[in-house]
């Protein structure tokens, strides 16, 4: 059947994997990537797909009511998925406001958006809302997120991730909004923007800088291939239950010391240079206020209701990631120069 899909945040980490999951697979899909090109989008991320008949690209800010509801009369979408979002808790810390007026206030224009075009007949539409962990807030040294865990978010990002969910659940609840949600854990792999941990320490090795680790280097976190998480959104957006939430994770927590280790110890190999090069460049830095000590999902929902496994081994996923990144330094150079700059020198020189 011909339908339209509007993905929001699909020249972004995420949304380009899943931009290219839905055009590639669903050919009868006209996938419309609503997207502002703020810092962290970036269209060469989907320069494979972009000349395929079944694939537009608007740019668009999510704060511009009107622009949305314009666009939205345009397309006629049948679904949204909606991942655009200022995604980093650093950046949320030196600026919550930007987070508040994307994260929440876009939702929410989405949400009137895709109700006013809807006009009431929600048959076969849906409004898939793609969140974070981070929401659950933070893990002692046991347990498990799981959809019943009580929102505790800490940081600005996570608050407003928070909040823009509970707009979604309040639509659904109130209006009979169509709603499908899902909360995944830290996700890595190819075109992931050099302000995060693992394509920022990928990143410096390969420029002879230091790798910084906050505080003792023990926070925690549960890591998914990026492809892995774009299978369960179309996993979700297809066949999930209207009105619920699905975490998605693999299993797979790793300390953030650990993980860096084991990624100088690939990336050494790789390069074929003696073990030891890339670790000497670790420092301990200045913990991040507020830091959530641990995250882990328990993703045994979505794999009992919907046979949701991730594809790739942790092991497989890091080594197919630093095979790009360095066959790619010429995506990373790009986007790793301007404003990245300025902001690499306030948080971590500043
Ligand atoms: P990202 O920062 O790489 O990309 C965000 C995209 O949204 C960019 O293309 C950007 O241009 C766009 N955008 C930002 N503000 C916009 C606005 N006002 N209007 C329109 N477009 C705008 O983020 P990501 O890591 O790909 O995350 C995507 C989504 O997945 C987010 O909602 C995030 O909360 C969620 N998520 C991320 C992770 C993770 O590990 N990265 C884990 C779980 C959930
Ligand atoms: P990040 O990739 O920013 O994701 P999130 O904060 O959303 O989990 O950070 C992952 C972990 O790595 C987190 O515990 C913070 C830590 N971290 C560092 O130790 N150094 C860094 O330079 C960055 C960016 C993160």
């Amino acid at each position: 059947m011909k339908k339209t899909i509007i993905i929001t945040g699909g020249a972004g980490f995420i949304g380009s994997h899943v931009v290219r999951e839905f055009v590639l697979k669903y050919p009868g899909y006209h996938i419309v990537n609503l997207d502002a090109l703020t810092y962290a989008g970036n269209l060469a991320n989907l320069k494979d797909i972009e000349n395929l008949t079944n694939y537009t690209f608007v740019k668009v800010d999510i704060t511009d009511a009107e622009k949305v509801l314009s666009t939205f009369r345009e397309y006629q979408p049948d679904g949204v998925i909606h991942l655009a979002a200022e995604s980093h808790v650093d950046r949320s810390i030196a600026d919550p406001l930007a987070f508040v007026m994307t994260n929440v206030i876009g939702t929410v224009n989405l949400l009137n958006a895709a109700k006013i075009i809807w006009e009431g007949n929600f048959e076969g539409k849906r409004f898939h809302h793609v969140s974070t962990d981070e929401v659950y807030g933070t893990l002692g040294e046991t347990g498990l997120f799981t959809e019943e865990t009580s929102y505790d978010p800490h940081s600005p990002y996570s608050a407003s991730k928070a909040s823009s969910d509970h707009f979604v659940r309040a639509y659904h609840d109130t209006y009979d909004f169509p709603v499908v949600l899902t909360n995944c854990s830290n996700n890595y792999g190819p075109n992931h923007f050099p302000e995060k941990l693992i394509p920022l320490c990928i990143h410096n090795i390969l420029n002879n800088r230091p790798l910084p680790i906050y505080g003792d280097g023990k926070f925690t976190r549960d890591w998914l291939f990026v492809i892995d998480h774009a299978k369960a959104i179309d996993l979700v957006f297809h066949d999930g239950k209207l009105g619920e939430s699905y975490n998605v994770g693999g299993f797979n927590e790793w300390q953030n010391i650990d993980l860096v280790n084991e990624l100088c110890k690939q990336v050494d190999e790789k390069l074929k240079r003696p073990q030891g090069t890339a670790a000497k460049l670790i420092t301990f830095v200045k913990d991040r206020p507020g830091h959530d000590f641990r995250y882990a999902i328990d993703a045994s929902k979505i794999n009992k209701e919907l046979g949701y496994q991730p594809s790739v081994t942790f092991e497989e996923g890091l080594s197919k990631t630093i095979d790009w990144y360095l066959s790619n330094q010429d995506w990373l150079d790009q986007v790793a120069s301007g404003e990245y700059q300025n902001y690499y020198q306030k948080q971590y020189q500043g």
